[in-house]
């Protein structure tokens, strides 16, 4: 090859424009890590962890189904167990049904409270059916559950929760709560098996 005698003009312009070219890539990375960093961090402190629900406590009262339909009082205690130790819950809105066979039986809100980090609420719940017809399978299933002294809910809750990091207050978001089997016996002397809750937020 024939040496180059006279390199061309932009040769000499060059390194200057890949250094500026480099410096803006680098601030760019920067700023790119950084705000990843930033959102891994806020996304770490406030994804809640292991949101805990279980039913402690169930009974029924004025329990009464005659021609398919069903009058009865039920009493739950929800124990809400919040582990995280820097995010706190708003509960703005929240409704619990009891199922039996997947028919609703029961229906009722939750006043809404605010559950501080690391803490443990409980919170009773009554629901009252009124006069609920079922159906005709679905009553016998319950008669004989009945003479048995014990029969199997499903307690399901629906809340809107919003989250808290110190000053900041997250969106509104669905949590979903199932508890199931939960048994409850119609005698109250019976003592009662606690049941763990899937949680789905
Ligand atoms: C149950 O309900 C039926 C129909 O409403 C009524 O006739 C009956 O007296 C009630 N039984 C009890 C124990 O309250
Ligand atoms: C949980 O929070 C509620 C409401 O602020 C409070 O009354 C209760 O004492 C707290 N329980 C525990 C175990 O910290």
């Amino acid at each position: 090859m024939a040496p180059n005698p006279a390199p061309p003009p932009q040769i000499a312009a060059r390194p200057r424009q890949s250094i500026l070219v480099r410096v803006i890539a680098m601030v760019l990375l920067a700023l790119i890590v950084l705000v990843g960093l930033a959102v891994l961090i806020i996304w770490l402190s406030v994804r809640p962890k292991h949101l805990v629900y279980s039913i402690e406590d169930g009974s029924i009262h004025d329990y009464n189904l005659s021609n398919n339909h069903l009058n009865a009082n039920f009493h739950f205690v929800l124990r809400a167990h919040n582990p995280n130790s820097k995010v706190s819950i708003y509960y703005d809105k929240m409704e619990a049904t009891v199922y039996y066979n997947d028919e609703t039986l029961a229906f009722n809100t939750v006043e809404p409270f605010f559950q501080p980090h690391r803490n443990v609420t409980r919170i009773g719940l009554n629901l009252g059916a009124k006069d609920v017809s079922l159906y005709d399978p679905v009553a016998k299933d319950l008669k004989l559950e009945r003479s048995a002294g014990e029969v199997e809910l499903e307690v399901r809750l629906k809340a809107k929760i919003r989250f808290k990091v110190g000053a900041w207050k997250s969106k509104h978001r669905t949590l979903r709560i199932s508890c199931e089997p939960v048994m409850v016996h119609f005698s109250s002397s019976k003592n009662f098996g606690r049941a763990l809750c899937d949680v789905d937020l």
